[in-house]
């Protein structure tokens, strides 16, 4: 990928300096539902998805919520929320260290890991308003050893924490997806095999031209699921229902989760991957912690077999999960399927 500026850094000079390749006046803007509310998605607990017994009445809702919905709040996570504000205050610290500081850990060409921008390819691409940070978390054995160890101490430590932790809410969440899904416990761990997490922290910084920037382009995630965290109260996540542009308020310290392609291709179709974006305030930065599990690059992928019969055919030819990886970088960069996770 390509090198790009720093949007910290850009957002400190005046708005008509912003070169054109940031500038998008053609942005569709989200509807506001009827009554000016902000529209609530489902709200799933984990305490109730993990105590429930037989006809458990929290799963057949997050049945409901992966498939009209495509995205929910998981709420009592077990994820100990005074801990998460040390998470917020840490990364928040990292992102406003100088510049001079964060080159250390700036993308190098053909290594998306580390501070940067997600698939930049050409000098004529529309770009969005936000640096990121990029890591692969999962197998550990995979971890780029200098990365991690790098950090600050104690975001280094915080992030080691933060990592594991939803790395084990990300297999008891999809033990509950495939107990809603109907399809046996065991199918869903052999797609997953040794898992693979990813991280994406972004900052999207103010911006005046807020409604001709996009801080992070449409697109679905190539995961199994996406656990999202807003760091601050800045709202600014919004995705596609029913065609329209929805803005997403969560609840405080809540998860916002949504299905990725992969879990729409093992569900049969039946859970949809939503496409979503990241908008911009124009007066106050936002900051978010997006978690991607993904699949194991040695299995196969493909509608879950207990899911394919003569009244639900398989929607999807089975793949190495290798081939399906390689497939989403020769994809469209924008709308569903715009990779995202790597
Ligand atoms: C965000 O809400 O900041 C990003 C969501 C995503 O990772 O797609
Ligand atoms: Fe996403």
């Amino acid at each position: 990928s390509l090198l790009v500026p720093s949007i910290i850094e850009m957002a400190k000079a005046p708005s008509t300096s912003i070169p054109s390749r940031y500038l998008r006046p053609d942005i569709e803007k989200a509807v506001v539902p009827d009554g000016g509310q902000v529209l609530d998605i489902p709200v799933i607990d984990m305490q109730k998805l993990v105590s429930g017994g037989p006809n458990n009445p929290e799963i057949q809702k997050l049945d409901f919520a992966c498939k009209e919905w495509g995205f929910f709040q998981l709420a009592n996570h077990g994820v100990d929320s005074g801990w998460l504000e040390t998470l917020k205050a840490e990364v928040d610290k990292f992102f406003k260290l100088p510049l001079e500081e964060k080159k250390k850990w700036w993308q190098s060409p053909g290594n998306a890991e580390g501070f940067g921008q997600a698939f930049v390819v050409s000098e004529d691409q529309k770009l969005d308003w936000g640096d990121l940070f990029f890591m692969l978390t999962y197998p550990l054995r995979l971890r780029n050893p200098r990365l991690i160890p790098s950090l600050p101490s104690p975001l280094s430590e915080t992030m080691e924490r933060y990592t594991s932790d939803l790395n084990n809410l990300s297999v008891a969440m999809l033990e509950k997806i495939a107990e809603a899904l109907h399809m046996k416990a065991e199918e869903m761990t052999e797609f997953v095999g040794e898992g693979r997490q990813t991280i994406r922290v972004n900052c999207y910084p103010p911006c005046e031209l807020s409604d001709q920037v996009m801080g992070l382009t449409a697109h679905s995630d190539a995961t199994l699921i996406t656990i999202l965290l807003q760091l601050n109260d800045v709202d600014g996540l919004e995705i596609r229902k029913d065609g329209k542009w929805v803005r997403v308020h969560p609840l405080p310290d809540a998860f916002i989760i949504n299905v990725g392609d992969i879990l729409e291709i093992i569900s049969n179709g039946r859970y949809r991957s939503i496409e979503h974006r990241g908008t911009v305030h124009p007066v106050n930065e936002r900051l978010s912690f997006a978690t991607f599990f993904g699949l194991a690059y040695d299995g196969e992928l493909g509608p879950a077999p207990s899911l394919i019969s003569e009244q639900t055919p398989a929607k999807f030819t089975r793949v190495k999960v290798q081939e399906f990886y390689k497939g989403l970088f020769a994809r469209k960069l924008q709308g569903k399927a715009y990779i995202d996770t790597f």
